[in-house]
């Protein structure tokens, strides 16, 4: 496996070794000082990004390399040289490309012409860096994976597709609560239900948060408005949104010692209330934190052709 374009792209296997690599990246940060000494890593974010630009950055220092950080008017590609060329160019000299951007088939296509890892750092479809920070805070806050349920309340795009598929790879009973029109894409859905039945996980969808949210040991939200969308869609999106808000009413009707999940950034007294994600019952923190560790462990993990990957099921 080359490249980590969406959580899918791991087998089980794959995924176990990330979160056991993050968890030693945690307990030792300085463990591999010279992993990359003498080294490049490129990191392009044409979106902006706290957490998973500076974790990254981080984890490429930690690990002896230097980390370039750029935008897309830095590169050529921003005056129209093609992704292809961009590419080619940048295999030349880094040891891997880390990716913020728009569209999926534009990582795609740039992961197809380098001969180095892409990471991709958020897309419109996908947030695979994000989920397995997610499933490292739960296994080391519950003890294990298995046998847990987690849903994820609001919009179904980038981050709830990527929880989907690392819950259903970790054989998680994983629920998605999203109003009619905002579900999840059918197509990372049949995906996820796919692996869930190897793996022994259960993936649903449905448009009722209290449905979705019954029992579970985890609930996750992300903002309603995500980075592209228009600002023209917010009023229409707060009040379809509205019923999904994450609060201690929606919350009763969860396990007694459930966890609260969030990416971050979060919109306090929007899709969750500030009593919520400032309570005793948020890890949000361990999970901003717990994507260092997750990124450090991506990087070793590609750059060692270790992982097997799942490519012959794209
Ligand atoms: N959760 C996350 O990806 O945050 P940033 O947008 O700050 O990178
Ligand atoms: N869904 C959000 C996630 C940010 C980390 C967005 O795409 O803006």
């Amino acid at each position: 496996m080359k490249d980590l374009l969406r959580t899918a792209d791991l087998t089980p296997g794959d995924l176990e070794r990330v979160l056991d690599l993050a968890a030693a990246y945690k307990r030792h940060p300085h463990r591999q000082r010279t992993l990359l000494a003498g080294e490049t890593v490129v990191l392009y974010f044409n979106k902006p990004s706290t957490r998973t630009r500076i974790s990254f950055e981080t984890a490429v220092a930690r690990l002896g390399a230097v980390p370039i950080g750029v935008g897309p008017s830095d590169l050529q590609l921003g005056r129209g040289e093609t992704i292809e060329d961009t590419a080619r160019v940048m295999s030349r000299y880094a040891r891997a490309f880390v990716i913020r951007t728009f569209s999926d088939d534009d990582v795609a296509r740039f992961a197809n012409n380098a001969t180095i890892p892409v990471i991709n750092a958020l897309t419109d479809q996908h947030h695979p860096c994000q989920s397995l920070a997610d499933l490292m805070t739960l296994r080391e806050r519950m003890g294990r994976l298995s046998g847990l349920r987690v849903a994820y309340v609001g919009d179904g795009n980038n981050v709830a597709h990527s929880l989907l598929e690392a819950g259903a790879l970790a054989g998680l009973d994983v629920r998605c609560g999203s109003p009619a029109g905002y579900q999840p894409d059918p197509e990372v859905v049949a995906r996820a239900q796919a692996i869930a039945a190897e793996t022994g996980g259960k993936v649903t969808v449905t448009a009722d948060p209290v449905e979705a949210v019954k029992g579970c040991h985890a609930v996750y939200t992300d903002v309603w408005l995500s980075m592209g969308h228009a600002e023209s869609e917010r009023a229409e999106r707060l009040k379809v949104f509205a019923p999904y808000q994450v609060n201690d009413a929606l919350l009763a009707h969860a396990d007694r010692d459930v966890l609260f999940m969030h990416c971050l950034p979060d919109h306090r007294g929007e899709e969750v209330t500030a009593e919520v994600v400032d309570g005793v019952r948020s890890i949000v923190f361990d999970q901003a934190e717990n994507r260092l560790h997750t990124a450090a462990a991506i990087l070793e993990t590609l750059l060692s052709g270790e992982l097997k990957g799942t490519a012959a099921r794209r």
